[in-house]
């Protein structure tokens, strides 16, 4: 049951070579979708053969696009051989069915073009667990009448029940299976929490490195790292988190997490498919955010990016910018420092190695180990973090008031000092000690 996770095609048979359609209601620019989905396309092994654009304020509810575009895409269709037809937008079930029914080619919404890109990626245990689950989400989603995706999956072979229609054996074993992936999930989830754990009491800074889909930032973790993480020019050529150790000026040491691309509309089921390899980046100390200085869209990537950090409650982490990718601008490395004096922007390339020096004194500078001492008032109400702080052994001495009051003094590292308020949202001031 753990090969690799079931590729969506089970429906009109298909095959690669694709029609994009783009939805133009004056928002997106339509030729920059085209582009970013034509990646998709390609990445996920299909030829475009064409593309339509239709011009409407809002989709139509049974096709999503117009009566008349349907009977032109049937023609383009003719013409061209075409048997994929992806939409670059989410489709309801229904929508999805009736375009199906209309075209006779298969048809794939942005979802589940992702899904299907996903699919084809994963590569580690965690990774097939997911993307399977994320995949069967979606197809439950999409069990209508008169539409099932799974007869041909599994043919219902002495499992069909007295009088239980194929609908409803349907969703029953969607159900099991869902529940058996969701179970071992959770397991493989608490042995990478007790990873996390050991990490941390042995005091390892992490550094995850985030960003727009081919961005560059596997060859950045390459570079760092002297490690070998499949790099390509395709979208999501990293599925998995991949986790080493780098050494920085100063000899200060951290990990350093490498993770999945980033993407505009990443479909919701793969936030959530895929919230536990990204806990990596919720619980890191430093973000490196890295940016395609060669990419025309890189300010709207990288605001996508950082509310999709904000979506996943990483929005607080300090995060350093890596504009990659200098070797194609003509400009060369160098470090910029905020109004504080504090390192914010590092110009590299990945590629040829330029810059990587400055980077990783940037990081270096930017983990180092201050340590923050204080005092620490707590209500009696907030005993749980009070249970953290002796948990992290940096408790110096305590004193409660006869209020229930108490009142700590501490000296931890600024980094779990961060990391502590991030956790546990709490509002608690630091009083500065006497001494
Ligand atoms: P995903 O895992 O798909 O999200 O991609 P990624 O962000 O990890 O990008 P990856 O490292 O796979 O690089 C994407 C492409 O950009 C590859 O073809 C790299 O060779 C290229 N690339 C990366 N860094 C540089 C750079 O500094 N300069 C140039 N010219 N190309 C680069």
């Amino acid at each position: 049951m753990d090969a690799a996770p079931a590729r969506l095609f089970a429906r009109p048979e298909g095959g690669g070579r694709a029609i994009l359609v783009q939805l133009d209601s004056g928002v997106v620019d339509s030729d920059e979708a085209f582009v970013e989905l034509a990646a998709l396309a390609e990445t996920a092994g299909a030829v475009v053969v064409d593309k339509l654009v239709n011009r409407r304020t809002a989709p139509d509810p049974r096709y999503f696009i117009g009566k008349g575009k349907v009977d032109e895409l049937t023609t383009r269709i003719y013409e061209t051989g075409a048997n994929l037809v992806l939409v670059n937008h989410g489709l309801s079930p229904v929508q999805e069915r009736n375009l199906e029914q209309a075209l006779g080619a298969r048809v794939l919404d942005r979802t589940g073009l992702i899904l299907d890109i996903f699919a084809l990626r994963a590569h580690s245990h965690e990774g097939k667990l997911q993307v399977e689950l994320a995949q069967l989400r979606h197809i439950a989603s999409r069990l209508v009448r008169g539409w099932s995706h799974l007869e041909r999956q599994k043919g219902g072979i002495g499992l069909r029940g007295p009088g239980e229609t194929q609908l409803e054996l349907d969703r029953r074993l969607l159900g099991q299976r869902i529940k058996q992936l969701e179970k071992r999930l959770a397991k493989v989830r608490r042995q990478r929490e007790q990873g996390r754990q050991a990490r941390r009491k042995r005091e390892f800074v992490t550094v995850s490195v985030v960003g727009y889909t081919n961005t560059g930032k596997s060859t950045l973790f390459n570079r760092l790292t002297v490690s070998h993480v499949y790099t390509a020019d395709l979208l999501f050529a990293t599925l998995d988190t991949t986790l080493r150790r780098i050494e920085l000026p100063g000899s200060e040491q951290a990990i350093i997490a490498d993770t999945v691309g980033f993407i505009r509309e990443l479909p919701h089921q793969l936030i959530a498919a895929f919230r536990s390899t990204l806990e990596e980046v919720v619980q890191a100390d430093l973000l490196l955010h890295v940016i395609d200085i060669a990419d025309p869209l890189r300010e709207q990537r990288r605001w996508e990016v950082e509310r999709v950090l904000a979506d996943l409650g990483a929005g607080d982490i300090p995060a350093l910018l890596v504009f990659n990718k200098v070797d194609l601008s003509g400009g060369s490395a160098r470090l910029e420092r905020d109004g504080t004096g504090q390192t914010a922007a590092v110009w590299v390339s990945a590629q040829t190695g330029e810059g990587m020096e400055l980077l990783r004194a940037a990081i270096a500078e930017r983990i180092g180990r201050a340590r923050v001492h204080g005092r620490v008032r707590l209500s009696p109400a907030e005993g749980r973090l009070r249970a953290r702080l002796y948990a992290l052994g940096e408790v110096r001495c305590e004193h409660i008031s006869e209020q229930g009051v108490c009142e700590l003094e501490v000296d931890l590292p600024q980094r779990e000092w961060a990391r502590l308020r991030r956790q546990e949202g709490f509002s608690v001031e630091l009083w500065p000690s006497d001494h």
